[in-house]
């Protein structure tokens, strides 16, 4: 079907595997140089429902950089004539139907710079096996519906590596001659090897014991470098509320007595749920108000709860295979997301818990439309369940997490926070212990469903169910009309979704989505309209868009409304209304749905923000803003009515990728240059009430991350941030203060990244390079000093070639090489789009070096060119050559070509 070097796997090709592996006993001798493991399966063939036996006696396992030493079967020792050895597999030829499997390799992890597999990372060692790096420290079935018990025995230098640990309970612990020491685990629930994991090393270690729900003790951890320790309490009380939030809000306990977290300085991404022996990335776990800001300390507890919910939703029942991978991280991320919502509105009375929840929505939503909406209209489009894939470190993608997490907060939006509960819990009834599909998901929510419609064999979720299959962002297009004699308001709502991605090589025939849209109807005073629906009258009602086109009539409408239209971003989509200013002006004012109200302003002000562009390619410069939306503005800076928090989400200006994303061609530059002078004209008019509003919302006293202290600060900065655009108000001098006087880092950073905008004060450079010197010993610190002057204004391809040469860069370190050169190429618009091209030249030299390194990493730049086709012809041209540069270099891994020969063949 396929043809023979098409190296695309094919979710419909899907077939079990042929044996079933109850145990896995591992042995490891641990050494940087070379690493020595034994490997022993009991292997089972397999034998269907229906009582037939595979059809293969050869059992096929996954292997890649390790070198063999022996293999037994039964005892016996193997020959070569007793199997077949390639590049990335060992067969074992004509198996009986049960035996006992030996086969002992070694591997370099001193030469592992890929991290993936088993790895070093300062002085210790550590492994990553999600996806496919458990074939990199063993021969095996590296595919997640292999489940099994694993036993592991650890030996390693008892000084270098005090620290010994994986998955489960420690069942032994010994030292032994020469130095050595041993521990053995074991982990009682069976699981695929994608959840192994080991870390050796001399670490701190911080320790709480807790309850769970029904009385049984359990020991929390959490490892980090010694001389970390007092990082650490933040991430332990995360994990203490996450524990409590899963038992409240989804009965979900702690399945074991003991619960490791350790802390990675080299990391791939966030964090990684291996079973009972959580591994992090450094960034998400260490954090003090000196070395961690706000964000961070939120990122942390976001993390932490994230991968302690896996244990549920990713380890008890896992992913039958790769394109399942939503099932558990869309669901997990929604889970991580209700989590940090609930802990933000925690202790508030009704209305502010609402406006406390808003905020994490408005978050949420941001970081869709950043990422996961572009994603969705280029050449790597893909639905929340792929069809295909090459390399599967590829889709950890936005589509698969946030778009994820957007389809089932849409099945709790239809089923309600009951009847999803209920979906859940048939969820675990029916597929504990398994390796299960997004299908056997959707269907345990279908069961819930028709439970709250008995009878009603209409109500389904078979329409809902293409979320799965079709990529794209719908469209809504909505019309209103209303009849002032017959008091009725009439809607109508069309969707759209034009192919995408690979739907447009397959001639999929698209359908429509089912979209539940939350609509309220507001007065021309801005008060809220009564609406009668379904024999109830309430202020927001769920409007079920099923069908191309649907029409809905609101009776007893008082007046001409103006519409609030998906109201808490109820669906993943795009809403198409043409408002007035005016209108948007009203919504803002006083839509008391509070993110419908933010929207309101976005809309506003990316009006005024494309203008600007429009006119800046036009005439070379930017025109001047409307006094409308400058009061509409101020008004909202003045409402202390509305908390600080929402106030500094609310004057934000919409990101560069989503306005990037209304225009076409796509031009970086001019919004660029419209965002500086929006910020520059609203520091202008608006000195006297943001210099007001810097003074109103200093934070004294101790530092603490809660929602009311950094809301405040967050409003603070922005404050500073205009004036220090415009000019104004000694902004300059009071950026300096506050660099100087600042008591956390949250207030640092923000002066320092004005700072690094200065071009002609030598106080402001002072201040840059001082900062080096007095954090270089916290490397989080020192990734936030690259990632701000990787980022300003001022920093230009040389400039950033110069601190690429700085004795603190390394392009080894993820952490590092995102701080500078990802923030560079992904969040620097003018430096990246330079109109000379250096940029881009800049990316293919950078994803070349990475790729020789980490692949995953590589691949992970290698997007940062996805929207080329749509830029401006002078910048796509530019960016093509480039893309072809790296495409046709010789060997190049096959993550980064997939991503830029999907790039090219759009
Ligand atoms: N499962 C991890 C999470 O979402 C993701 C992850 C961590 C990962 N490390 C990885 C995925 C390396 C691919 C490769 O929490
Ligand atoms: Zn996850």
């Amino acid at each position: 079907m396929h043809n023979e070097t098409d190296t695309t796997i094919h979710r419909q090709d899907y077939q079990p595997y042929p044996f079933r592996i109850p145990t896995v006993r591992l042995s490891f001798e641990l050494n940087a140089d070379q690493t020595w493991v034994s490997c022993t399966l009991e292997v089972q063939r397999r034998v269907d429902e229906l009582g037939e036996t595979a059809a293969t006696a050869d059992l096929v396992l996954d292997g890649e950089e390790l070198s063999l030493i022996s293999i037994h079967v039964n005892g016996l020792v193997q020959t070569s004539k007793n199997y077949v050895l390639t590049d990335r597999t060992l067969t074992l030829l004509n198996l009986p139907d049960e035996a006992e499997v030996t086969i002992v390799s070694t591997c370099r992890p001193i030469k592992n710079t890929t991290l993936s597999g088993l790895y070093v990372s300062g002085e210790s060692m550590f492994t990553q096996c999600e996806a496919q790096g458990f074939r990199r420290i063993c021969w095996f079935a590296d595919r997640p519906d292999v489940m099994s018990e694993y036993w592991v025995t650890l030996r390693g230098d008892r000084k270098l590596y005090p620290n010994m640990l994986s998955n489960g309970n420690l069942i032994h612990q010994q030292d032994l001659s020469e130095g050595l020491h041993e521990s053995q685990w074991h982990d009682p629930f069976a699981k695929p090897c994608y959840l192994f994991a080991l870390v050796a090393g001399n670490f701190a270690c911080r320790e709480h014991m807790t309850k769970t729900a029904s009385g049984r003790d359990a020991l929390l951890q959490i490892y980090s470098d010694q001389g970390t320790i007092n990082q650490t309490a933040w991430a332990m009380e995360s994990l203490e509320r996450s524990l409590r939030w899963d038992e409240d809000r989804f009965g979900l306990e702690l399945d074991l007595d003991r619960f490791m977290i350790v802390a990675a300085r080299d990391f791939n991404m966030g964090a990684m749920e291996n079973k009972g022996l959580n591994i992090f990335n450094a960034a998400y776990v260490l954090a003090d108000p000196n070395t961690a800001t706000d964000a961070n300390y939120q990122a942390i507890e976001a993390v932490i709860g994230h991968e302690y919910f896996h244990n549920w939703t990713g380890n008890r029942v896992t992913c039958r295979d790769w394109f399942q991978l939503s099932l558990k991280e869309g669901l997990t991320v929604f889970r991580d997301q209700e989590f940090t919502a609930d802990m933000m509105a925690h202790g508030l009375p009704a209305n502010e818990a609402a406006s406390a929840r808003a905020n994490k929505r408005i978050d949420d939503v941001i970081a869709l439309r950043n990422a996961q909406f572009p994603e969705d209209s280029g050449p790597m489009a893909h639905p929340i369940r792929p069809e295909s894939y090459q390399e599967i470190g590829n889709f950890y993608t936005a589509t698969v997490y946030e778009k994820g997490a957007e389809v089932i907060r849409m099945m709790h939006t239809l089923l309600g926070e009951k009847g999803f509960r209920a979906g859940m819990d048939e969820y675990f009834r029916r597929h504990d212990g398994q390796a299960v599909t997004c299908d056997d998901f959707v269907s345990a929510m279908q069961w819930a469903y028709e439970r709250q419609h008995p009878g009603n064999p209409e109500i389904n979720l078979e329409v809902f169910k293409r979320w799965y299959s079709q990529a794209g962002t719908p469209r809504v297009h909505v019309m209103m009309d209303y009849n002032a004699n017959t008091r009725q308001c009439h809607l109508t709502m069309t969707q759209r979704c034009a192919p995408v991605g690979v739907e447009k090589q397959t001639n999929l025939q698209k359908l429509p989505f089912h979209i539940p849209v939350l609509i309220g109807l507001l007065d021309a005073n801005g008060k809220n309209m009564p609406l009668k629906h379904n024999g109830q009258t309430v202020g927001t009602v769920m409007l079920e868009l099923l069908q191309e086109s649907q029409s809905w009539t609101f009776d007893d409408i008082e007046s001409a409304p103006t519409p609030s239209l998906l109201r808490d971003f109820s669906a993943p989509v795009i809403i198409e209304y043409d408002y007035t200013d005016a209108q948007l002006a009203l919504l803002l004012a006083h839509d008391r749905n509070a993110f419908a109200r933010w929207e309101a302003g976005q809309e506003l002000a990316s009006r005024q923000i494309i203008r600007l562009a429009k006119a800046w390619r036009e005439t070379g410069r930017c025109s001047s803003i409307d006094a409308v939306f400058i009061q509409a503005w101020k008004s909202i800076l003045q409402d202390a009515s509305l908390d600080a928090g929402y106030r500094a989400r609310a004057l934000a200006l919409p990101s560069d990728k989503t306005l990037e994303a209304r225009m076409s061609p796509m031009d970086p530059l001019a919004i660029a240059h419209a965002r500086q002078a929006m910020r520059i004209q609203l520091g202008q008019a608006c000195a006297h009430e943001l210099l007001a509003a810097y003074k109103d919302n200093v934070t004294p006293g101790a530092y603490s991350p809660a929602p009311g202290p950094s809301g405040k600060r967050a409003l603070k900065n922005l404050a500073l941030a205009y004036l220090l655009a415009a000019q104004k108000q000694d902004a300059l001098l009071l950026t300096l203060m506050q660099f100087n006087h600042a008591t956390n880092m949250t207030d640092r950073m923000a002066a320092l990244a004005g700072l690094a905008q200065q071009s002609d004060s030598e106080d402001a450079s002072e201040a840059v390079v001082g900062f080096f010197e007095q954090w270089q010993h916290e490397p989080l610190v020192i990734d936030k000093w690259f990632a701000a002057q990787a980022t300003s204004v001022l920093t230009t391809v040389e400039r950033v070639r110069g601190l690429m040469a700085h004795p603190a860069f390394t392009l080894r370190n993820p952490n590092r090489a995102r701080a500078l050169i990802f923030q560079f190429c992904i969040n620097n618009p003018t430096g990246f789009h330079a109109e000379d091209g250096s940029g881009y030249i800049f990316w293919a030299d950078q994803v070349l070096a990475l790729d020789e390194i980490n692949p995953e990493i590589a691949a992970r730049l290698a997007r940062a060119m996805d929207q080329w086709s749509r830029m401006i012809p002078t910048a796509s041209k530019l960016m093509q050559s480039q893309l072809q540069r790296v495409a046709s270099h010789q060997g190049i891994s096959r993550n980064t070509l997939e991503i830029v020969s999907k790039a090219l063949s759009l």
